[in-house]
């Protein structure tokens, strides 16, 4: 916020926690020459809003830029950047955390001693074990990297399989060789319309009844509802979730109640550190655009060759 105020911007910031979208937002919007969205939805209509004529800048706080519209960004001159890398190392510790969290069962135990219990636990091994990846990109190589200090076995599934993963000791494989055979999967995927509920009944029946998910990826990857039956009728050891289809998570949500199953709110990536130079990266792409210099992290780089760019770059 300082820096945005230094370079001269005036800021103001919604009292109610996002994502914001729709109308609401667009109201918001007025007047606007950047956002500094998190999980905030702008659809073609965002972009099309009268609401959002003076807008130049979307400037993603995070990595995932799904919820943004970005040809429909990109039609009206609309800058948007992302904050790449910063947040590989985060999102990986907290990934692991879910995966050792979920087999040694912590946050059972810890539910039955605020209740008064003592209550011992058989869980699973992590070491030694086979850990598959759903997408293996930066975040999913962190991931691995980890993983190999728990000297587990290695296998991805990737469009784009990478050899800097491989070179790690990742196996790439089709994607039901890694579901029939790992103990633990975790997601990594970035959201696109083709990998939409990706992991839905006929994925998870090929999944060991012993074996673990955990998605830190986005909720849109996964059938909920599927995951949710897969539980209960225990063909799955457990899943921990930290992202969903609908954020924030509706109170009254089947998967709250679902057996063996750990949530956390979407904050895989949340350290003081890393928000830090998260927000100070996406602070700088909005006085990079108002100072006329092309932001770094562009994400529709093509927009500024348009000739709808909305930013005065010299
Ligand atoms: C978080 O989910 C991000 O996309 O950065």
């Amino acid at each position: 916020m300082q820096l945005l105020r230094d370079a001269g911007c005036e800021l103001i910031v919604p009292l109610e926690f996002g994502p914001h979208g729709g109308r609401e937002l667009e109201k918001r919007m007025q007047g606007m020459d950047a956002i500094l969205a998190t999980l905030d939805r702008f659809t073609v209509d965002t972009f099309k809003s009268r609401d959002a004529a003076s807008l130049k800048v979307v400037s993603r706080w995070g990595v995932g830029f799904d919820s943004i519209d970005v040809p429909a960004a990109t039609q009206a001159g609309v800058i948007v950047t992302y904050t790449p890398d910063l947040l590989n190392e985060t999102v990986a510790d907290f990934a692991f955390a879910l995966i050792l969290t979920l087999a040694r069962h912590v946050h059972e135990s810890h539910q039955a001693m605020s209740n008064g219990l003592w209550q011992p636990l058989w869980g699973s091994n992590v070491f030694n074990k086979t850990l598959g990846l759903i997408g293996c990109g930066r975040i999913g190589q962190a991931v691995a990297r980890r993983a190999r200090g728990f000297h587990m076995r290695l296998m991805a599934y990737d469009i784009h399989p990478s050899a800097e993963a491989a070179s790690i000791g990742v196996k790439f494989v089709p994607l039901e060789e890694l579901l029939a055979s790992s103990d633990f999967v975790s997601l990594h995927a970035a959201a696109t319309t083709d990998n939409h509920d990706m992991i839905g009944e006929a994925q998870l029946r090929q999944m060991k009844p012993t074996a673990f998910m955990v998605n830190t990826a986005r909720g849109t990857l996964v059938d909920e509802s599927a995951l949710e039956l897969a539980l209960r009728e225990g063909r799955l050891a457990g899943a921990a979730l930290d992202t969903f289809k609908t954020e924030p998570l509706p109170a009254g949500h089947p998967l709250r109640r679902a057996p063996n199953v750990l949530l956390t709110s979407h904050h895989a990536s949340w350290t003081i550190e890393t928000g830090q130079q998260v927000s100070l990266c996406a602070a700088q792409a909005i006085v990079d655009a108002q100072q006329g210099r092309r932001p770094r992290f562009a994400v529709n780089p093509a927009v500024f060759d348009s000739p709808a760019l909305r930013a005065v770059l010299v």
